[in-house]
């Protein structure tokens, strides 16, 4: 195969400001068709944005013989049953965070993937970046010592009451939008699934936690705990910290293409900063798809996808009972 040759289903603001662009750059990638529920607003997007071929309905997109792999960027209610779609026409999916409304529909997609022989992946772009994955390995290595406390953080102010965000039937909300980003990096950093969480949310007039803080218990001493929110803002932060010291990752989720940074600290004092080369986080984690299709092993299996539901589920189920403690 000389290119994988994308489809795009819907015209969605991540998929002309990011992933589209992305898939532009990489020499791994041509972006053949785009598709809406509207035949003209597919058609503009098409022209805009330099795609060959455009539909008006997503069905008609994925009976194109030409498509091998489509990207999902739908409301958050949609991700099931376009994934389920897209499967059984034999294409590959990369859609978008979160993968799903909750576990049991990421296991179903999971399922519908391996029947139909196509690779299925979650687009947390956040975790190909290089200072990531250094991270990671630092915090394995012992760097820091043994990792004691978490802190991450993830807030912006939403101005758009339309949002699909302030949609609890679209399954809006800070925690499926962005918190969904803290929970994960807080599994990945502690290795583990926690063992027990809390949460307590400010819920907005639309029936969505607006702003939400919570406590994730991965046991033996291990603790993380992050606040995600609509409504102050924008913030993102990780912190790792251990017995011997911490490292800090300012925008640790999307620092965008400039060059980025871990602060390491011991004893109170900043020892070392390490900096990272600016790359594309989109870029990568389609470089990263293609090449699983092609028969690589994934840096992240998709059944992490099905543990950062459970976890997500728990949380809220935790923020709608005043911060019940939820053993997992
Ligand atoms: N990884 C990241 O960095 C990142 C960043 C932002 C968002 N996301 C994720 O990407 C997804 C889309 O987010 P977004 O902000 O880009 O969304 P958006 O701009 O609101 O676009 C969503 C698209 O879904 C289609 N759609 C189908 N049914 C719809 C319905 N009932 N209501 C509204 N739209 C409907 C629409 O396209 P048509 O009208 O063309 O059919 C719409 O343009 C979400 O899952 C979100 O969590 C990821």
């Amino acid at each position: 195969m000389d290119k994988f040759r994308w489809g795009i289903l819907s015209t969605a603001n991540i998929g002309r400001k990011a992933m589209i662009p992305a898939l532009k750059k990489t020499p791994m990638a041509e972006v053949l068709a785009a598709a809406s529920r509207d035949g003209d607003k597919a058609k503009t997007f098409a022209e805009e944005l330099g795609i060959p071929k455009s539909y008006g309905s997503y069905q008609a997109l994925l009976e194109d013989p030409e498509i091998d792999a489509v990207y999902i960027p739908l409301p958050n209610h949609l991700h099931k049953e376009w994934t389920i779609r897209a499967a059984q026409a034999g294409k590959h999916i990369l859609c978008e965070k979160p993968l799903a409304l909750n576990a049991a529909e990421c296991e179903t997609m999971i399922a519908a993937a391996n029947e139909n022989g196509v690779i299925l992946m979650e687009s947390f772009m956040y975790r190909y970046h290089p200072r990531i994955l250094a991270a990671a390995e630092m915090v394995r290595s012992g760097k820091i010592g043994t990792l004691k406390t978490i802190e991450t953080g993830f807030t912006f102010f939403m101005h758009n009451r339309d949002d699909i965000r302030m949609k609890s039937e679209m399954g809006g909300g800070a925690l499926m939008d962005v918190g969904c980003y803290c929970v994960n990096i807080s599994r990945l950093m502690a290795g583990r699934k926690p063992v027990a969480v809390q949460a307590q949310a400010v819920w907005a007039p639309t029936g969505v936690d607006g702003q939400l803080v919570s406590i994730l218990d991965f046991g033996e001493g291990l603790y993380a705990h992050f606040d995600c929110a609509f409504n102050q803002s924008s913030r993102q932060h990780c912190i790792l910290a251990g017995t011997g010291g911490y490292l800090s990752i300012p925008q640790a989720f999307n620092p965008g293409e400039k060059r980025s940074v871990i602060q390491e600290v011991m004893g109170g004092k900043t020892v070392q900063v390490h900096e990272f080369e600016g790359v594309d986080e989109y870029v990568l984690i389609a470089e990263q798809f293609m090449h699983t299709i092609q028969g690589e092993e994934p840096i992240y299996l998709i059944e992490d996808s099905i543990i950062n539901m459970q976890v997500i589920e728990a949380l809220l189920e935790s923020a709608r009972n005043d911060g019940q403690l939820i053993n997992l």
